[in-house]
C-alpha cells in the first residue's frame, strides 16, 4: 500500500459478530476488500473495550490480508512489538493518546511495518502537517472514536481537504484515511475531499445485507 493513486476499503470488524468473526472476515476478504481495520481499545482513552493482541495473532493465522491496526490506546508504545509480532500490517496511533509522536511513529517504523497516525475530529491538521512525510498514513477520525454506529461529522470535510492539499504539494504518496459513520452517501464525499482509504463498519457488517453485497454498493458508490 504505498501509491495513492488506488482506493483501499478496509472494513472494520468492530461490527462484524464476534461468536463468527473468522466467517464474517473470510466473506469480506472474498468480497475483494483491501485489508481488515482492527480497533483496540483500552477503556480510557476512549470508553470501551475492542479487539487485543490475540485476534490479530488469530486473524494473521488465517490469511495473509492486510492487517490494518487503529489503536485507541493511551501511551501505547510498551504494546507497538507485540503487535507486529502478532501480525500487524500497519499501526496507527492517536496524535491525542501519545507523549512524544515522533518517538511513536519511529518506534512504529524500526518494526518494519507501516506507521500512521490518527487525529479526532476536533483536532487541526496542523498538527500532523509536519509528520506527513514520516508516516505511511493519516487517519482523520469522522467520529469522535469509541463506539460504531455514529453520524459522519460533515465539518471534517475540509480538513481532508487541507490534509490531501499537503500531501500533493508535497509529492507525497502518504495515504488519507477517513474512519467512522461512512456508509454510501458519506464515502464519496470523503474521496472527493481527497481521502484514498476508507473505514467502514456498520455500512459492511450488519444484518440488512449480505456482507458481499454491501461491500459491493460500497465500492460502487465512490467509483
Ligand atoms: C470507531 C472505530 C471505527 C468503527 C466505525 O471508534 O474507530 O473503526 O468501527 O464504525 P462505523 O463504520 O459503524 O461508524
Ligand atoms: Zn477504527
Amino acid at each position: 500500500m504505498s501509491s495513492n493513486s488506488k482506493l483501499y476499503l478496509v472494513p472494520s470488524i468492530l461490527s462484524a459478530d464476534p461468536g463468527s468473526l473468522w466467517d464474517d472476515v473470510e466473506e469480506a476478504i472474498e468480497a475483494g476488500i483491501d485489508g481488515i481495520h482492527i480497533d483496540m481499545m483500552d477503556g480510557h482513552f476512549v470508553p470501551n473495550i475492542a479487539y487485543g493482541i490475540l485476534t490479530i495473532e488469530a486473524l494473521r493465522k488465517r490469511s495473509s490480508i492486510f492487517l490494518d491496526i487503529h489503536m485507541m490506546v493511551k501511551n501505547p508504545d510498551p504494546l507497538l512489538k507485540k503487535i507486529a509480532d502478532a501480525g500487524a500490517s500497519n499501526i496507527t496511533v492517536h496524535f491525542e493518546a501519545c507523549n512524544n509522536i515522533k518517538k511513536t511513529v519511529s518506534e512504529i517504523k524500526k518494526l518494519d511495518i507501516q506507521a500512521g497516525i490518527a487525529i479526532n475530529p476536533d483536532t487541526s491538521a496542523k498538527n500532523i502537517i509536519d509528520m506527513l512525510k514520516d508516516v505511511d498514513l493519516i487517519l482523520a477520525m469522522t467520529v469522535y472514536p469509541g463506539l460504531p454506529s455514529q453520524s459522519f461529522i460533515p465539518s471534517v470535510l475540509s480538513k481532508i481537504k487541507e490534509i490531501r492539499k499537503s500531501i500533493n504539494e508535497l509529492g507525497l504518496s502518504t495515504i488519507l484515511e477517513v474512519d467512522g459513520g461512512i456508509n454510501t452517501d458519506t464515502a464519496k464525499l470523503t474521496v472527493e475531499a481527497g481521502a484514498n482509504m476508507i473505514v467502514a463498519g456498520s455500512a459492511v457488517f450488519n444484518n440488512l445485507k449480505p456482507t458481499s453485497d454491501s461491500i459491493e454498493e460500497l465500492r460502487k458508490s465512490v467509483l
